[in-house]
């Protein structure tokens, strides 16, 4: 069973142990009760021998036993003892009480059944001047154990209420031990629920014990990272709906430019235009998917066998039109599949970002090479161009979204790096610009090898 309260929990363990030790306290205090009602039992039982034996004399010559009335009397505790006793001579004769009385004369006392009835028997001796033979006289007193028990079960009942008062106060100091503690905890939970609480503020509880501290702190940099994401969130989607806005307007001059345009050619040309604008536009917000994909956390991240080399020829056939129209040699070097594991859309996606720039922003006429190779376990995806290349102290920022280096001419959203560098993270790799050998920029992806 698993008790999930925390109350409870404590309670348990407190309590049940105590209960415990509370047990095996009860049985040795059974044991001390007894033997302390042996121990009065036998002095009260010595008390009355010695007051029968001190009354025996010789009286008028013959050997007489008049038994006290206090010798009796004081074993009248109100629990209706029954007490018997008898005198003997040394010689065994009987000079009063009960005759079957059985004697013991060991010290402390024995119990022993007289009339069915268990006793506590005593036997004393002593000694009668001027008795002669008959001397010494033995005096036994036995007494029924009704006080003798009532005395135990009273020693051992107090003992009883004692232990039980102490597992109940102990569990109510926990209880209310708990109830303080647990009170910055439930300020927390107040601090964390509270409607009044805006933009994931760090939460401040007065008073929290040290183990609650680093629960708090903990929280508090939890909401701090949550801020910082939902702040580059918000500037991400600020950015994105201004790169729409744009295109989005060009789209709308050129569509009312066709529209009052009534040469057949001239609008011919302005739909032309028109789409291309538009699928400029379906670029960009294919790259704003892809993006907002990448981010971690967004969706599962898949972990498909992708053939890098086999995604990278598709890249490259879809995109020779282009290489074509720009008169580049656009062209491939591999040694076979270089396979690698991630998710395949955006691998693709990756490649078709590197080889769009390279066409982009290499001059036409010059030429591009992708190359695929499989070295040290790793999988090394290099995208050369003949272009004019990154300066070295704008090649941290070329990897942040939007950002283009100023003077940029060709068409572009600052996306593509971005996208590169998210997907090569994903998937466990690192992508890193270096300088052609003729001048332009070498992209290198490393990934892992499946
Ligand atoms: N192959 C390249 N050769 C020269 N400059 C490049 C190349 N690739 C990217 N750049 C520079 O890096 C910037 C960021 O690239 P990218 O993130 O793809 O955005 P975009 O291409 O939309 O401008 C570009 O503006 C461009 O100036
Ligand atoms: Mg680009």
């Amino acid at each position: 069973m698993r008790i999930s309260s925390l109350r409870l929990q404590l309670l348990a363990w407190v309590v049940l142990p105590l209960a415990g030790l509370a047990t095996i306290n009860l049985w040795t205090s059974h044991r001390s009760a007894l033997a302390t009602a042996d121990l009065v039992t036998d002095r009260m039982l010595l008390g009355s021998a010695r007051a029968i034996a001190e009354q025996v004399a010789i009286v008028d010559g013959v050997l007489d036993a008049t038994v006290p009335p206090a010798a009796i009397e004081m074993f009248d505790t109100g629990d209706r003892d029954s007490v018997y006793y008898h005198v003997e001579t040394a010689g065994g004769r009987l000079l009063t009480g009960y005759p079957d009385l059985p004697e013991d004369t060991r010290q402390p006392s024995v119990e022993a059944v007289y009339r069915d009835q268990a006793l506590r028997l005593l036997t004393f001796s002593h000694a009668v001047v001027g008795a002669g033979p008959d001397s010494p006289i033995t005096v036994t007193v036995g007494v029924t154990m009704a006080g003798h028990d009532a005395m135990v079960k009273r020693l051992w009942l107090s003992a009883f209420a004692q232990q039980l008062a102490l597992v109940a106060i102990a569990g109510i100091f926990v209880l209310l031990g708990l109830r303080r503690g647990l009170a910055p905890l439930i300020r927390l939970r107040d601090a964390v629920r509270s409607p009044r609480r805006s933009d994931l503020d760090p939460i401040e509880v007065p008073g929290a014990q040290s183990e609650i501290r680093p629960l708090i702190d903990a929280l508090n940099a939890y909401m701090e990272r949550v801020r910082a994401q939902m702040a580059a969130q918000r500037r991400f989607i600020a950015n994105a709906a201004h790169q729409l806005r744009t295109p989005l307007a060009l789209l709308s001059t050129q569509a009312s430019y066709a529209l009052r345009e009534t040469v057949p050619d001239a609008r011919q040309e302005a739909l032309v235009a028109l789409q291309t604008s538009s699928g400029k536009l379906a670029r960009l917000a294919e790259q704003l998917l892809t993006l907002s994909r990448a981010e971690p956390g967004s969706r599962r991240p898949r972990a498909d066998h992708v053939d890098l080399t086999e995604a990278a020829r598709h890249v490259l056939e879809t995109h020779a039109p282009i290489a074509i129209g720009r008169n580049i040699d656009l062209g491939l070097e591999e040694a076979g599949p270089v396979p690698v594991i991630g998710d395949g859309t955006m691998l693709r996606e990756m490649i078709v970002n590197l080889v769009d720039n390279a066409l982009r922003y290499t001059r036409a006429g010059g030429s591009v090479t992708v190359k695929l190779a499989a070295t040290d376990g790793e999988a090394v995806l290099t995208v050369d161009d003949d272009g004019p290349g990154i300066p070295a102290d704008e090649r941290d920022h070329v990897f942040e979204r939007f950002y283009r280096i100023v003077g940029s001419t060709e068409e572009g959203s600052g996306l593509g790096l971005a996208i590169v560098r998210e997907v090569v993270e994903n998937a466990g790799g690192r992508v890193t610009l270096g300088d052609g050998a003729t001048g332009g920029l070498v992209v290198e992806v490393k990934l892992p090898l499946a």
